[in-house]
């Protein structure tokens, strides 16, 4: 059993990631497999809308996407997260979500196996947890659309750092039990 995260902030100790870890701590606790991927720090270029993925069966681009190609396509369950920036998601998950072009093929059929399950994580300012929920369901809508089961999102509405969502203890409960369904 492994549980993949995809971190769209920058900030290693952020919210978002502190949300993803209490999310991962049930399936931890199981045995299952965790490992976080801080999309800022890898060599993710943007999708060059070549469509040799939709020819060959993997994209042209030889950077750190491969590896998350291999995780998504392998791992159990995955943890999308990111901050709202500028009213929507960072641009390091778009660009990630852009380059998940290349896991559909010329059919539009998901390379990945269907069944697997996926939490969206959300963090934002605005203290009104519904007011980016467009952002939430894009993503779900987007994953749903490669055959995962959605097993939840939680939103941290008005934090800006760690220490403001520590102090959010319904939203940590709903992460850890969004992490139950994971497994
Ligand atoms: C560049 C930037 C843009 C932001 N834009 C918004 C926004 O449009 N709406 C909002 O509610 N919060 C916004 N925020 C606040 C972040 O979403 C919030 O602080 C989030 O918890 C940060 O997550 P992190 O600690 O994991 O980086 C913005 C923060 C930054 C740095």
């Amino acid at each position: 059993m492994k549980v993949v995260g995809i971190l769209g902030s920058a900030r290693e100790n952020g919210s978002t990631n502190c949300l993803i870890k209490e999310m991962m701590k049930e399936p931890a606790a199981g045995g299952a497999e965790t490992k976080i991927y801080n999309l800022a720090k890898m060599d993710i270029g943007c999708c060059l809308g070549c469509e040799v993925c939709r020819k060959t069966g993997s994209c042209a681009r030889k950077d750190d996407m491969r590896a998350l190609y291999d995780e998504l396509k392998t791992a159990d369950a995955l943890i999308i997260s990111t901050p709202i920036y500028m009213g929507g998601m960072t641009g390091q998950l778009k660009t990630f979500i852009d380059r998940c072009f290349a896991l559909k093929d010329a059919g539009r059929n998901s390379l990945i196996p269907a069944g697997k399950k996926l939490a969206v994580v959300i963090t934002q300012g605005a203290p009104m947890p519904d007011h980016y929920i467009k952002t939430a369901d894009r993503i779900e809508y987007i994953f749903q659309g490669f055959g995962y089961i959605h097993a939840g999102t939680v939103i941290a509405a008005g934090v800006h750092n760690t220490d403001e969502l520590l102090k959010e203890e319904a939203v940590l409960k709903k992460a850890r039990e969004i992490g139950k369904q994971l497994i």
